[in-house]
């Protein structure tokens, strides 16, 4: 790289404000063709391991460069390393959505370069922080019982969630005694499901509780966790002297998106002084359509609940919510004031850092409300009911199609299925169970290969899982930019793959 300096680069201090407003009018330029022209690109990168790094000196450089040519090394370097979450075909994971109200949000929000930790560290982020996290609060029709605080993921909202459980159990002193080598109290005990997100054995791994003292509970047939097996479960553990803590539902599994029966573990959770977590990162912002909201039936007892609007609801990554009925409890879980953050206004404001990990917090709240506001919330239903309609569009084509098999049901805007080559049925022997099993593991071989050649297309990116020891397709809908165009294109590669494939069916 030429090391010739900026020339508008002053010695000292900050580029210039014209140089600023130069280069800035170029971003936004190149942000709006790239938003425009997004696939163009292929959506999942195609490069190999050591690509991208390989290329950039290992030293920093240690003179200034133009901003040009670090333009043209994004451009050159960095693009063709990117998996364009962007592009309308990503539809792997959760696809999630940078819209351009979210994008001017957070060019402001890093122009501003607030500190949220206290209110008075900026009074207008936290203010803003308390008002937007109510609107939504009110949009998904939860009582006013319930506060928000912005966190980044959903796996830090669940480990402050779960720390705040923690801190709630009458008598374990946690805050001061901690959990290591207590003799004087039981073991906890933390109940999901099944399919419940690892972000949840995450936190109890950090927080103490242990792999060991998760109760993995069975789910029925659609995925959802059996309240019959959570009672059993904890009556079991508490005759074993153990002491069951907290439970967590998952409204929208990370696999099949099926919602757990929240209002029927609420009243056992109840009943033996659990915290009940509602894991809603995904599908939460369903309840915002009336159709939907019986998703969160229950949910008004909970303890707390986590949702992310950077997952469905177009709102640039990171923006995870914190919902808890009991803000006193989280703050006794984090709160400690150093003398240099004291401050005098008590309890007539809210200081943001006393209810989780960072001390330091962005300016999350802004973007947030630039895309409320520019979409309005019937803007914002209007795009999640196209969603879902959609994935049901998609789910019919599977449904309809005799060598696809739908693998769940579609109650939001994910579906999971698989190819079921006929072919392959004539190479095996299905009354024995050694040909059935054989027959699976050739329909999983198939299935990989048939998302491999998919997603090396650079036209889709599909993802899979795991459902029963089986491998599934995943499709699932949340960029603000897929039509039903994109879907048809997706639903076409799907089916070339599988007529190129199945010529070749002796190698799958
Ligand atoms: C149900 C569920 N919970 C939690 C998470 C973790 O989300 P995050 O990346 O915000 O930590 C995911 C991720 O997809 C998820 O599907």
């Amino acid at each position: 790289m030429k090391k010739d300096a900026d020339p508008m680069a002053p010695e000292i201090g900050d580029m210039s404000p014209e140089a600023f407003r130069a280069y800035g009018y170029r971003l936004i330029d190149w942000i709006a063709d790239y938003l425009k022209n997004a696939e163009s690109y292929p959506v999942l990168a195609q490069v190999r391991p050591g690509d991208i790094a390989r290329q950039l000196p290992p030293q920093p450089p240690l003179q200034a460069e133009s901003f040009d040519e670090i333009l043209e090394d994004f451009e050159k370097l960095i693009i063709p390393g990117v998996t364009h979450w962007n592009h309308p075909a990503f539809m792997a994971y959760f696809a999630i959505s940078a819209p351009g109200p979210g994008i001017l949000g957070e060019l402001l929000s890093g122009a501003l370069n607030i500190n949220a930790m206290l209110w008075k560290t900026c009074p207008a982020a936290s203010e803003l922080e308390e008002v937007v996290l109510d609107w939504l609060r009110q949009m998904l029709g939860l009582s006013g019982e319930f506060s928000g605080v912005l966190m980044d993921t959903a796996s830090i909202s669940s480990l402050c969630a779960l720390a705040a459980a923690r801190a709630a159990i009458p008598n374990y002193r946690i805050r001061t005694d901690g959990l290591a080598g207590r003799q004087d109290v039981p073991p906890l005990r933390l109940y999901v499901s099944e399919q419940a997100h690892s972000s949840i054995e995450k936190a109890a791994i950090l927080l103490g509780i242990g792999q060991n003292h998760i109760r993995k509970i069975a789910v029925d047939d659609a995925y959802r966790l059996r309240p019959d097996m959570l009672s059993a479960a904890i009556a079991e553990d508490r005759a074993a002297g153990l002491k069951p803590f907290c439970a967590v539902a998952t409204v929208g599994t990370t696999a099949t998106t099926s919602v757990d029966p929240v209002a029927a573990m609420a009243p056992i959770c109840r009943e033996h002084q659990l915290w009940l977590h509602v894991d809603a990162a995904y599908a939460g912002s369903a309840a915002i359509l009336p159709e939907c909201r019986p998703i969160l039936d229950g949910c008004e007892a909970a303890d707390s609940l986590v949702l992310n609007p950077h997952k469905w609801m177009f709102t640039p990554f990171d923006f995870s919510v914190l919902y808890c009925r009991h803000m006193e409890i989280l703050r006794s879980a984090f709160s400690l004031v150093p003398d240099y953050l004291q401050t005098t206004e008590g309890e007539h404001v809210r200081n943001y850092m006393d209810y989780g990990i960072q001390l330091g917090r962005r300016f999350r709240a802004l973007k947030f409300w630039f895309v409320i506001r520019y979409f309005g919330v019937e803007g914002l239903q209007r795009r999640l009911r196209e969603h879902i309609r959609l994935a049901q569009h998609f789910a019919k084509w599977v449904d309809q199609q005799a060598d696809f098999e739908r693998m769940a049901p579609v109650p939001f805007s994910t579906v999971c299925f698989r190819w079921v080559p006929k072919a392959l049925g004539d190479s095996f022997d299905m009354d024995s169970e050694k040909g059935r099993t054989r027959l699976n593991e050739a329909i999983d071989l198939a299935n990989e290969k048939l998302l491999d050649e998919v997603n090396k297309t650079g036209q889709a990116y599909l993802s899979s899982t795991k459902l029963q020891g089986r491998t599934v397709l995943r499709l699932t809908i949340g960029n603000i930019r897929t039509t039903e165009a994109h879907l048809r294109r997706v639903w076409a590669l799907l089916n070339e793959h599988t007529q190129t494939l199945v010529q070749d069916v002796d190698r799958l």
